[in-house]
């Protein structure tokens, strides 16, 4: 199978970005394009979104799952990056270095297992590493169990980990994958990326 990918500019992409989080039950508070915008705007970043026929329509193409991702600087102004670095200090080199924060992302439902989110991570470290990143980091929670195993799977290390005293399910988990050519020569997936405005 070879996945159809598109990476979105900007303005379109907040706005995809909003609309495909509608059918993710599991997010309890959704981007709203506004947010999207705001975070992305003057650092490099990567908004993808993979496509796939509907199953009893499949002249109707709809996006099924994304990515969305973004330059992470030693230096941040905005308090909740500032603080992601804060805690991230110890555990991850900024010193003149890229590296990129993999934000948010997701298969919808009836999508889910066919290989879509390999996929998407698969080009977004051909991106990064074309685009002079050193490191992939994600922050994900012990009890999503299934970005915990997919995660595992896409070859993450966890690089730290913060428990909640209250609910262990709660607690933090940090994790992050150094990208050289090495990474990039085991990708599996077959992609076609057409670039939207
Ligand atoms: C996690 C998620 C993105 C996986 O998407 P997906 O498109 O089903 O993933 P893929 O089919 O590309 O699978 C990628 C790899 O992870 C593995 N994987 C995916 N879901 C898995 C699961 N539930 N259990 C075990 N392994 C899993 C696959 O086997 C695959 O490994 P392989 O390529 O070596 O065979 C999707 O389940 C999802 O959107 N979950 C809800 C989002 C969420 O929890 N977000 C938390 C915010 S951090």
């Amino acid at each position: 199978m070879e996945y159809q990918i598109r990476q979105y500019g900007l303005q379109q992409g907040a706005l995809e970005i909003e609309y495909i989080e509608e059918y993710f039950g599991e997010f309890p508070r959704k981007k709203t394009a506004t947010e999207v915008m705001r975070r992305l705007d003057e650092r490099d970043h990567q908004i993808l979104m993979a496509e796939a026929p509907l199953p009893d329509d499949p002249s109707t193409v709809v996006p099924v799952a994304y990515k969305v991702s973004h330059e992470l600087r030693m230096r941040e102004t905005e308090p909740k990056l500032a603080d992601l670095v804060e805690r991230l200090r110890a555990s991850v080199e900024f010193d003149d270095r890229k590296v990129l924060y993999s934000w948010i992302g997701g298969t919808r439902r009836d999508w889910r297992g066919r290989g879509f989110f390999r996929a998407l991570t698969e080009e977004q470290e051909a991106w990064a590493h074309d685009n002079g990143f050193s490191e992939i980091v994600v922050k994900t929670k012990n009890g999503f169990y299934d970005m915990r195993s997919t995660l595992d799977q896409l070859e993450f290390n966890v690089v730290k980990f913060e428990p909640d005293a209250e609910d262990n399910r709660e607690s933090k988990v940090y994790l992050s994958k150094q990208i050289g050519l090495e990474v990039l020569d085991r990708h599996r997936s077959r992609r076609q990326v057409v670039r939207s405005a």
